[in-house]
């Protein structure tokens, strides 16, 4: 059987995504090309999270609505990959037995060769093998298309914080050769890439299996310095390991972005001993305070999830206090989700379902205050905006976003073209996005 074509479901961070790029280079390496249209793909890979259960929920739906197709057209090959992949493995086939490979988080690169293979065997489980130390340097350089890439740095967690299921579904730390990430980064900076953003669940534990002394800071200069690369991003932070050298590169970095996601999980120190995760409110707060002395302009986002075991309403009190003295760009707020094989899914107190919602609904109103309010911070500035691309809903209107990583829309002018930098004079703010106006390019004058 010849495979032609391919299509690719993603669910869950941006991990995911920069595995779905690698997922799709081993797919092509095989000849297919990729397409929009289920019915016409003969190979369809769901890339996987189980972070939440909220998401494997939706996830084993979208499964069970392949099964039609698969029974249509038996060559039609179903990849379920990713982290709910690794975390239940066989069981996907009990449940979902028109899937014909279940590829764990550490085999992406070996889906050529198991495709290759297929015939001869009707299921296929590969799933991880943690044993296999220093796995990331192996990991080599991928192809990126466009302006912007995910680069993984670093595979794995070893923080274990109790609510998380992520070191169990994807391994002990590894952090890929500094050679490598810049090789991959210098061949997509010449193919006409503008901007990265390095990937990790914990970069600032980067360098740590690595000869030499190389740390996160250090690869974030030496990035920094690649030509052609205009804007470096990185996510996500752990606050335990985050400080001042790291913000010193930021700050005097030519290229790297004013923006820092560091999640804070909770605003009371009691949950946050019981999260595992290692630093306080006021540890959390001082680093804030170094970086916007350092960085005026910087903007910070957070995750925070509420209804944590025995979070009470006090606690939780405490975390909308943490939130409104913080004054976050924005926070990503989660119910708390219970994860088998975790610390935290056997402690006591598990708080309510209705209680977790309404708690989440107050966090978030509050939330939706501050970055409306902050946000208003840009009005009548002008900003260099990297474009996106039209946006979908409504081809009159640009998209692209700002050095902060808030997303800006304007009215459409004929010098637009995705990966063009424009200047935006911003004219009012909302939520989740500013609007403006683009400035001419010749003449600085509004169009
Ligand atoms: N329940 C709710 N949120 C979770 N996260 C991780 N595990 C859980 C869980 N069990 C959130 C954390 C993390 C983000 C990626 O997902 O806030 O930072
Ligand atoms: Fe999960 Fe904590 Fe690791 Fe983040 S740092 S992936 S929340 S265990």
């Amino acid at each position: 059987m010849h495979y032609r074509s391919y299509l690719i479901e993603s669910f869950g961070c941006q991990m995911n995504l920069s595995d779905s790029e690698r997922i799709a280079s081993q797919l092509e390496s095989l000849g297919c090309i990729s397409v929009t249209d289920h019915e016409q793909a003969d190979i369809i890979v769901m890339n996987t999270c189980c972070v939440r259960e909220s998401a494997e929920n939706r996830i084993f739906g979208r499964i069970g609505a392949l099964k039609r197709l698969k029974t249509k057209n038996p060559d039609k090959v179903i990849i379920v990959a990713g982290c709910l992949a690794q975390k239940d493995q066989e069981s996907i086939f009990r449940r979902a037995s028109h899937v014909d490979i279940v590829l764990g988080t550490q085999n992406i690169d070996r889906l050529a060769e198991i495709i290759n293979e297929k015939q001869r065997r009707k299921h296929w489980v590969e799933s991880a093998d943690y044993a296999l130390d220093g796995l990331g340097e192996s990991i080599g350089e991928n192809r990126h298309a466009g302006v912007s890439a995910w680069i993984p740095v670093m595979y794995g967690c070893d923080n274990y914080c109790s609510y998380c299921i992520v070191p169990y579904v994807r391994g002990r730390e590894r952090s890929r050769s500094t050679e490598s990430i810049l090789k991959e980064i210098c061949a997509f900076a010449e193919s006409g890439g503008k901007e990265v953003t390095l990937l990790g669940q914990n970069v600032n534990s980067y360098g740590k299996n690595l000869p030499g002394d190389w740390d996160f800071p250090r690869l974030l200069a030496e990035v920094d310095q690649i030509e052609g690369i205009r804007r470096v991003r990185f996510m996500t932070s752990h606050p335990k390991d985050f400080g001042d050298a790291l913000i010193q590169v930021m700050a005097t970095g030519k290229n790297i972005c004013k923006h820092l996601h560091l999640p804070v999980q909770s605003g009371c120190n009691e949950l946050l001993q019981r999260m595992n995760r290692r630093y306080t409110t006021e540890e959390y707060h001082r680093h804030v305070e170094r970086l916007r002395t350092a960085i005026p302009e910087v903007s910070l986002t957070t995750d925070i999830i509420v209804g944590f075991p025995g979070e009470t309403d006090e606690m939780f009190e405490q975390t909308l206090a943490f939130v409104a003295e913080m004054k976050f760009d924005a926070a990503f707020t989660f119910l708390y989700s219970q994860r088998s094989g975790t610390p935290a899914a056997t402690m006591d107190e598990q708080v309510p379902h209705a209680v977790k919602q309404a708690r989440l609904q107050h966090l978030m109103d509050l939330q939706n205050e501050i970055s409306l309010a902050v946000n208003q911070y840009w009005v009548e500035k002008s900003v260099e905006v990297l474009a996106d691309g039209p946006s979908k809903s409504d081809p009159s209107t640009y998209s692209g976003r700002t050095d902060q990583n808030k997303l800006v829309l304007w009215p459409t002018t004929p010098e637009d073209y995705p990966g063009r930098f424009a200047t935006v004079r911003i004219t009012s703010a909302q939520t989740f996005l500013l609007r403006g106006i683009a400035e001419s390019e010749r003449t600085g004058m509004q169009i």
